[in-house]
This record gives C-alpha cells, sequence and structure tokens, in this order.
C-alpha cells in the first residue's frame, strides 16, 4: 500500500523504534495511533506528530486494554490497516544467576510483554484489518513483529528474551500463511543493534564499544534506519512470511 493511505497503530510508540516509526509514516502522509504506558512520552510524541497522531494508553499484556486502544484507534483514524509491535523489554537474567534461579514471573514478565503483547496486538488489529476494503492485489493489511538478532543468537543472560523474540519470529509463517485469504501480510524485523532509550541505559563505553562489534557500518544503528524498513515493507507486497535482520552483519557472541 501506499505511505500516504497508512491508518498504523504502533505498541511502544512513545520511545524508541516505535516512535520513529510514527515519525516515517506520517512523514509519508499516513495516520498513526502511539499505544504505550508512558503516557507523558506518548502525548508528547504524537503531539509532535501533529494531528495525524494520537495516543491511546495500553499495556499490551492486557487484552481488553488493547481491544478498547486499537478500537478508539479506528475510530480515530477511521480504519487500521497497519500494525507494528514495537514494545518490549529486555530484562537480563541468567537461569542460575548470582541470587539463585531466575524467578519464574521475572521469565513470564518478559514473554508477557515481547510475546503475548505481540500476540494481542495483532489479533485486535487484524480482526478489524479482515473487514477492510480489498486494495491492489486483495491487500486488507500489514502486521509488523519486532523480533531482535537475540532470537538467533541470545546471550549469556537472555534466556527470557531470547525466548520472546524467537516466538515473536515464530509466529510469522504460520500467521502470514493463514491470514493471506484476507490479504493480510505479516512480517518480522530483527534489529542488532539499535540507539535507543532501551539501549541508553548503558554506559557510554559499553554502548561504544557494541557498536565497534558491528562489522559494517560498526555503530549502533539509529532508530530511522528501522523506520526506513518498515516503510519499505508497507510499500513491497511481495515481502510477506519472513523475518528480516537489519544489523549491520554482527552475529552475536556468547558474552
Ligand atoms: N534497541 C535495540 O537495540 C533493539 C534490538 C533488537 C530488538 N529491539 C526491540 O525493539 C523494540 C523497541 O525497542 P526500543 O529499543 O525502541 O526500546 P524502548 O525502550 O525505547 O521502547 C520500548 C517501548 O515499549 C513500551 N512498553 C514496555 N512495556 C510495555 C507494555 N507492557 N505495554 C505497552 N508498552 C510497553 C515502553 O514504554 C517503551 O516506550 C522492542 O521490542 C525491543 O526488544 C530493540
Amino acid at each position: 500500500m501506499n505511505l500516504n493511505q497508512v491508518k498504523a497503530v504502533i505498541s511502544g510508540g512513545a520511545s524508541g523504534l516505535g516512535q520513529a516509526t510514527a515519525a516515517r509514516l506520517v512523514a509519508g502522509g499516513g495516520q498513526v495511533a502511539l499505544l504505550d504506558v508512558q503516557d507523558e512520552a506518548g502525548r508528547r510524541a504524537a503531539a509532535g506528530l501533529g494531528t495525524a497522531a494520537s495516543y491511546h494508553r495500553c499495556d499490551v499484556t492486557a487484552e481488553a486494554e488493547v481491544e478498547a486502544a486499537v478500537q478508539s484507534a479506528a475510530a480515530r483514524m477511521a480504519g487500521i490497516n497497519v500494525s507494528v509491535s514495537c514494545a518490549g523489554v529486555a530484562t537480563p537474567g541468567k537461569l542460575l544467576g548470582r541470587d539463585g534461579p531466575l524467578p519464574v514471573a521475572a521469565f513470564q514478565r518478559v514473554l508477557a510483554i515481547n510475546t503475548l503483547g505481540t500476540f494481542l496486538l495483532d489479533r485486535a488489529a487484524a480482526g478489524i484489518m479482515q473487514h477492510n476494503a480489498p486494495g491492489e492485489d486483495g491487500e486488507r493489511g500489514l502486521l509488523v513483529h519486532t523480533a531482535s538478532v537475540a532470537a538467533f543468537e541470545g546471550q549469556i543472560g537472555q534466556v527470557a528474551y531470547a525466548t520472546s523474540k524467537a516466538a515473536v519470529a515464530g509466529m510469522v509463517l504460520p500467521l502470514a500463511r493463514e491470514l493471506a485469504r484476507f490479504g493480510i501480510r505479516v512480517v518480522c524485523i530483527a534489529p542488532g543493534i539499535f540507539g535507543t532509550p532501551m539501549m541508553a541505559g548503558l554506559p557510554q563505553e559499553a554502548q561504544d564499544s557494541l557498536g565497534k562489534q558491528v562489522p559494517f557500518p560498526p555503530r549502533l544503528g539509529r532508530p530511522e534506519e528501522y523506520a526506513e524498513l518498515v516503510a519499505a515493507i508497507v510499500t513491497n507486497r511481495m515481502l510477506n512470511g519472513e523475518t528480516i535482520r537489519i544489523d549491520g552483519a554482527i552475529r552475536m557472541a556468547p558474552r
């Protein structure tokens, strides 16, 4: 579909990759609804994008909140044809940590936000998209997941995160196959290391060292580069059922 036809819900839209995606889609003439739990940042991000953007509070782990946010986003934009799941956490933890085995609740929380949250947004958004009028080739919508290179090369301390992201990638082919009859595509992006608030938590030295591990270009990815890939996926209908790495050829070491 053309960027100026986009009506997108973006989870995690108040920050980092989600916020950059919102800005790119609005720059292309589309409308966006930012879903997040950071109210102040979310409202500020939406206001900064003008009338084409709105903020809707929603914890992606809560089915009713996701349904309500997606419904209110659809009402505001007169429909939804793109959903981008960017809400996520990367809380580390070893199976056998210094303070004992990884608490079950810690493992479950990462899976709830990253994996269940993606499923709940897909579920709510696709439920609306299936009724869209078909566009070219019968296209009705697009679901974008955000995995991570940790889905394939999880490091020590990433058992929960890598599991959650492998699942997000694993959902893509069965969903693309199932939703083909509605003309809804499903594509996953697996970023390497990007300079977002998620990364800003690390000391500058650690960020620089991570950047140098990227073969080319030897730096952290920019959120705008992720957003540009979302825009390319939106406009290219042959992209479907696949996980695309955007990582400067990095392959993560064990630690
Ligand atoms: N930055 C990286 O290097 C990198 C690499 C690979 C994958 N990713 C993935 O990309 C996605 C975006 O990450 P980012 O770097 O922009 O991080 P970020 O921390 O800047 O943004 C994540 C957003 O998700 C929101 N969020 C967290 N829990 C939520 C919940 N329960 N409900 C609704 N919103 C919630 C946060 O409030 C935040 O605004 C994440 O899924 C992350 O795992 C990031």
